[in-house]
This record gives C-alpha cells, sequence and structure tokens, in this order.
C-alpha cells in the first residue's frame, strides 16, 4: 500500500487547499493535496469571481497574482438599482482607497494548481479522501483511495478544505459543533456569454420579477444571473428569454443592456450554511467546509482564504514556537469574520431579492433599506467597507 507523510495533509484543491499549501510552502512548511477530482475537472468547474483586497494582498504576497493583475478587474465601485433606480457606491471615497477584483475563481484554481505543480509540490489527483483516524495522536493518517488502490497520507494536521459535501466536517464528533442554515426559496441561474460587458461596474437589481446581477470576467465576456424559483430549470430559459428578462431587471434610464451568444448557463441554489466550531483535536475545516454564504455579497472565495490566513498563523506558532495555542484560537478567530460576512450576505440577498408580493410589507421595508443607502453615507459606507472586505486588522483588534 502506498503510503506518504507530510507535515500538513490537505484534502481539497479548492481556493482554500491550494492557498493553504502555497502559503506553507512559502514558510518552509511541507504539505501534500488530495484532491478527489482531475484537474480538468477542477480548472474548468465556473463558479464566482469577486476577490477583496485582502484576497489579492495574500495572493500577491504568494507570488500568484502575475495573471490576476494583468487580467483581473478592479473595481472602484458597485451599482445597486431598485426599481429602476440606480445609484452607485464609491469604494474609494468610503473605504480609504480599498476596492475589489474580478476574477473567476476557476481561473485562480488554474493559476494555483499550475504553480504548485511546477513548482514540485505534491497533488495527487481523483484521490478520495475516505477516513481520516489517531486525530487524538500527534500523527493523524488520512486513509484515501487513488487509482482504485487504498493508500494512507500520515501528517501532524489535516486541514479539510474539501468543500460542503467533504469528509472533514462529517468527522467531527456529533454534538461537538452546532448547524445554522437558511434555505433561500430562490436560485440563481447564471450564464456566461460572449459579449462586452455593458456596465464598467458590477450592477445589482431588485425588480418586481426579481434579482439580477450583472458582471463580467473580460472586455468579451460577461457573467450575469437571474434570481428563478427553486424548481426552476434551464431548459426553460432560452437565450431569448434570458436577454429580455435582464434587460427588464437591470434596465435604467438610458442604459442598455448588450446580448451576445452564451456559452454556459447553470442553477444554482442560495442557501446560508454555518457551524460554530472548526476544529476537532488535530483537524481543521477550512472554507466551504464548514461555511456557505448566498453568493449575492461576493463572499464566498474570500472567506476561504481568510479562513486559512488563520490557520496559518496557527500552523505557524506551532512550527516556529512548539505552541498550540494560536491554533486553538483557530475557529474562534476566523469565525468572527465568518459570522460578519454571513450577516452582509443576508442582507445583500434579502435586499435585493423578491422575497414576497410587490406592494407588500416585506417589500416596503427593502425599499425604505435602499432608499436609507441613497440618502445616508452612513448607511452607504456600510456597504462598501463589508463589500471591499474590512482588514483583518479589525477583528483582531477589537475582541
Ligand atoms: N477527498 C478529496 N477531495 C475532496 C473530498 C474528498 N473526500 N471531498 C471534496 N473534495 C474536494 C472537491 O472535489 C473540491 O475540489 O475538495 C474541493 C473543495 O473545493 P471548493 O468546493 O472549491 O471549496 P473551498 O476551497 O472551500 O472554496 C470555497 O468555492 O463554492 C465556492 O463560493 C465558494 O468561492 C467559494 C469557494
Ligand atoms: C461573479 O462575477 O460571478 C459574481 C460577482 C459578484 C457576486 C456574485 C458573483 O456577488
Amino acid at each position: 500500500m502506498k503510503k506518504i507523510s507530510t507535515q500538513v495533509g490537505i484534502i481539497g484543491a479548492g481556493p482554500a487547499g491550494l492557498t493553504l499549501a502555497h502559503w506553507l510552502k512559502k514558510l518552509g512548511i511541507d504539505s501534500v493535496i488530495l484532491e478527489h477530482r482531475s484537474r480538468s475537472y477542477i480548472e474548468s468547474r465556473v463558479r464566482a469571481g469577486l476577490l477583496e483586497q485582502n484576497t489579492v494582498s495574500i495572493f500577491k504576497n504568494l507570488g500568484l497574482a502575475d495573471r490576476l493583475l494583468r487580467e483581473g478587474h478592479e473595481h472602484h465601485g458597485v451599482y445597486l438599482s431598485f426599481d429602476g433606480n440606480r445609484i452607485r457606491i464609491p469604494f474609494g471615497e468610503l473605504t480609504g482607497g480599498r476596492n475589489i477584483t474580478i476574477y473567476g475563481q476557476q481561473e485562480v484554481v488554474k493559476d494555483f494548481t499550475g504553480a504548485w505543480i511546477d513548482g514540485g509540490g505534491e497533488l495527487y489527483f481523483e484521490a478520495q479522501a475516505k477516513q481520516i483516524q489517531g486525530l487524538d495522536t500527534p500523527r493523524p493518517i488520512i486513509h484515501f483511495e487513488h487509482e482504485g488502490e487504498p493508500a494512507e497520507l500520515e501528517c501532524d494536521f489535516v486541514a479539510a478544505c474539501d468543500g460542503f459535501h467533504g469528509i472533514g466536517r462529517q468527522t467531527m464528533p456529533a454534538g461537538s459543533f452546532n448547524e445554522y442554515t437558511i434555505t433561500y426559496p430562490f436560485s440563481w441561474l447564471g450564464i456566461l456569454a460572449n459579449v462586452a460587458p455593458s456596465s464598467e461596474e458590477l450592477v445589482y437589481a431588485y425588480h418586481e420579477n426579481g434579482f439580477a446581477l450583472h458582471s463580467l470576467r473580460s472586455s468579451t465576456v460577461s457573467r450575469l444571473y437571474l434570481q428563478v424559483d427553486n424548481d426552476d430549470h434551464v431548459d426553460n430559459w432560452p437565450d431569448e428569454r434570458i436577454w429580455e428578462e435582464l434587460a427588464l431587471r437591470l434596465g435604467t434610464k438610458g442604459w442598455s443592456l448588450q446580448s451576445g451568444p452564451i456559452f454556459e448557463k447553470s442553477i444554482t441554489p442560495m442557501r446560508s450554511f454555518m457551524i460554530d466550531n472548526m476544529q476537532h483535536q488535530r483537524l481543521f475545516l477550512a472554507g466551504d467546509a464548514a461555511h456557505i454564504v448566498p453568493p449575492t455579497g461576493g463572499k464566498g472565495m474570500n472567506l476561504a482564504v481568510a479562513d486559512i490566513k488563520h490557520l496559518v498563523d496557527g500552523l505557524v506558532d506551532f512550527y516556529q514556537n512548539n505552541s498550540l495555542k494560536t491554533l486553538d484560537k483557530y475557529s474562534q478567530t476566523a469565525l468572527r469574520r465568518i459570522w460578519r460576512a454571513q450577516d452582509f450576505s443576508n442582507f445583500m440577498t434579502t435586499l435585493f431579492h423578491k422575497q414576497s408580493e410587490h406592494g407588500s410589507f416585506t417589500y416596503q421595508l427593502q425599499k425604505a433599506k435602499f432608499d436609507y443607502i441613497q440618502m445616508s453615507e452612513a448607511a452607504a459606507t456600510t456597504i462598501a467597507e463589508n463589500y471591499v472586505g474590512l482588514p483583518f486588522e479589525t477583528f483582531e483588534t477589537n475582541v
């Protein structure tokens, strides 16, 4: 049987696992990644693409941002629209010059996988972790299957960066955490289209037919989303219907939406999911393994990377000072930021989605919130600072 040994065993080659591996390497700490899927699968999986400034800084410091800086789009503001009334939230003025960058998550995964493999890093594709043993010993073992054969990865710590369906969370003992879930009564139909973006900055819109979002990937590729029912199907959405509905929901006076050939269509349900403990002995959960946010706040990938920052702080304390103190505070430190992002993502979701009849009490509250953002710099600043992402120090100093 194949037996491998390393310092940190990482399950999952998504943004969380890959960022962790690169960061540890930079610090001289060894790791091995096990990834259930194939390389082409993870590199082509289409997901969101909003990077907070914190995230871009981390990627830059890791020396992994060359293509991101060349091809990503830095945004200094965002448009919010309600019943056709569009306003702009300028990040620069409201957050002391912070901003966001649009760069597809699968491009991050491509860049990080390529750099890891080219740098001689160990990454086993089509390697499914099946069981984690010995978490109460100094050398836990991840049992996995590779090329149909059982194999073992022995390590000091297990980082479960294995997404919502991974085995990391399933390995946590029942009763060691509480679970919180909101299942929203709507989903997103997302498209990629070969057409120049009709807006240089993102547009989030409430319309009586439902939410719509205009985003982009490049000067020739647009990314757009529509609120649909949970039981809806892409077959109900021929291209003409999608463009018609997008134009209606995103519409504002003096602006028009350019349409073009759609080359990707998929429906994603919206939910908030959370657990309140991300560590059990030598097992640490990071990213989607521990939390899911609805994509309306653009926080998914950023939270995965922020978790890794806290986990790296803990691992450094262990390897440099032989102390578990910082690692044992990992959950507590990471959770403060995650709850903030959960709140912001829920706020953006409930503000811009159609939740009940147009004109209802709920609608009036949504409209009142939008009006407040329009009239109050304090309200606009709240949106801006959450959207671009609060600096790490905010969470560390205001305990
Ligand atoms: N063994 C090995 N790999 C596994 C296993 C397993 N048992 N279970 C899951 N995986 C792999 C998945 O195939 C996937 O590639 O773990 C990886 C988890 O990656 P992501 O789902 O991308 O999760 P994460 O790195 O936390 O990134 C979160 O992804 O869903 C978006 O919005 C979310 O942007 C956020 C980001
Ligand atoms: C995207 O570009 O895919 C995107 C951007 C912002 C969001 C969600 C998705 O809030």
